[in-house]
């Protein structure tokens, strides 16, 4: 726990030099809003740009790991029969690809 309050001490020292971007941004990885972002993988640009729109990555980040393909793929079917996801046949196992493969 030792690098958590070191950490803490870096995020301090950054805020009390006032907008401190450069010190502040290598650490913004490890603060909780950033695990709405998609986790990098092959495919993750399709992920980005067909499920971002509505909801964040959380709504992905929260679901059993080890889903499987089939998972993701009706997960991915249900977003866009169910919700109206402007998904591209195309690229529906693209994404379910890399869910599956990710998360
Ligand atoms: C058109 C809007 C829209 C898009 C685009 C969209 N979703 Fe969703 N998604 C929803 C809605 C609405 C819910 C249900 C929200 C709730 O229950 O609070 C949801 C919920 C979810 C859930 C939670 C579990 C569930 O089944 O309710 C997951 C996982 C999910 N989406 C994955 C995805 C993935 C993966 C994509 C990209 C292929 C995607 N979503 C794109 C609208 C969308």
């Amino acid at each position: 726990m030792k690098f958590v309050s070191t950490k803490a001490l870096l995020v301090a020292a950054a805020a009390m030099l006032g907008g401190g971007y450069a010190l502040a941004d290598p650490l913004s990885y490890e603060l909780p809003d950033e695990t709405a972002e998609f986790r990098p993988g092959p495919g993750v640009e399709l992920a980005q740009s067909n499920c971002a729109a509505c909801h964040s990555a959380d709504y992905i980040n929260t679901q059993p790991p080890k889903m499987g393909h089939a998972f993701w793929e009706a997960e991915v079917n249900k977003m866009k029969k169910t919700y109206g996801a402007p998904i591209d046949d195309a690229d529906l196992k693209g994404i379910a690809d890399y869910l599956s493969a990710t998360y």
